[in-house]
């Protein structure tokens, strides 16, 4: 992992906490994940993993300790101005647009990360897309197993389908980090594998990195190379799945609860 082997880890949290009124969602937790590293963000509901999520993205002010990205610090670093430092995620509850189809879902990203485009131009189907950016799009729609339906209005699609748009979306900016909340939640199990698989595969071609936090530990143990356990906003456990998994403090808080 990082600071002390001289190479800096690609996100560095360090001793966050963030209090909302008497709840403290998070309580000096630090992680690190290494450029291209896959880890997963486990632990009980409300344990302050999506908090820690908004914190990364610049959505919540933390009350104190620092977010370090590709050492940068990103205290009074703006939420879109972290986007385009590398910066994606899918949300626990899918955001879309329903009339959009998915091919635009991804135009209409890649575009709002260039500079000379506003998003208002691209909802108005005003300076619409060169082919080139057709066809990339294309080909990233297709990486994520939604070619056939490429040009059906999300609305119409089913919510597996829905959560690769989102994860398409985030991957049309060629994140170097990829923080994904819950992208199995409400999916079936081969829906379930297919995401895994997915997230597998982004990682290994495009050397993004992964934080991905998740209930389903089958989905962890597949996707990630390292495990860190949350519980009550504090870090309580943090190495690879089978040595997380089996230690009694992880049982107790997280999965004696669960399921
Ligand atoms: N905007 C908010 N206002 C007040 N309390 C919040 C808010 N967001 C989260 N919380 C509380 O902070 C704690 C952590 O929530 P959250 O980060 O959503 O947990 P998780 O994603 O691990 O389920 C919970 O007790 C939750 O109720
Ligand atoms: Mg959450």
């Amino acid at each position: 992992m990082g600071d002390r082997s001289g190479e800096e880890p690609l996100l560095a949290v360090d001793g966050l906490s963030l209090a909302f009124g008497g709840v403290r969602a998070l309580d000096d937790a630090s992680l690190a994940v290494g450029p291209g590293e896959a880890v997963g963000l486990v632990g009980p509901n409300g344990a302050g993993k999506t908090t820690l999520f908004e914190c990364i993205c610049g959505g919540l002010r933390p009350d104190a300790g620092s977010v370090r990205f590709a050492g940068l610090d990103l205290a009074g670093v703006p939420a879109h101005r972290r986007a385009r430092l590398g910066i994606a995620r899918t949300f626990q509850r899918v955001e879309v647009f329903g009339e959009l189809t998915p091919v635009e879902h991804v135009l209409v990203a890649a575009r709002a990360q260039d500079a000379r485009s506003t998003l208002w131009q691209d909802l108005t189907g005003r300076g619409s897309p060169s082919r080139r950016e057709v066809e990339e799009a294309m080909a990233l729609v297709a990486t994520v197993g939604l070619a056939e339906v490429a040009d059906v209005p999300v609305a119409a699609l089913g919510l597996g389908h829905t959560r690769l748009v989102e994860l398409a979306r985030a991957l049309a900016v060629s994140p170097r980090l990829l923080l994904a909340d819950e992208p199995s939640s409400g999916l079936d199990t081969g829906e379930t594998a297919a995401i895994a698989a997915l997230l597998r595969r982004v990682q290994r071609e495009r050397g993004t990195a992964l934080l991905l936090v998740e209930h389903d530990l089958a989905l962890v143990r597949s996707a990630v190379d390292r495990v860190v356990v949350l519980e009550s906003g504090a870090v309580i456990a943090d190495g690879p799945f089978a040595e997380v998994v089996g230690d009694p403090a992880v049982r107790r808080a997280y999965l004696g609860r669960s399921a």
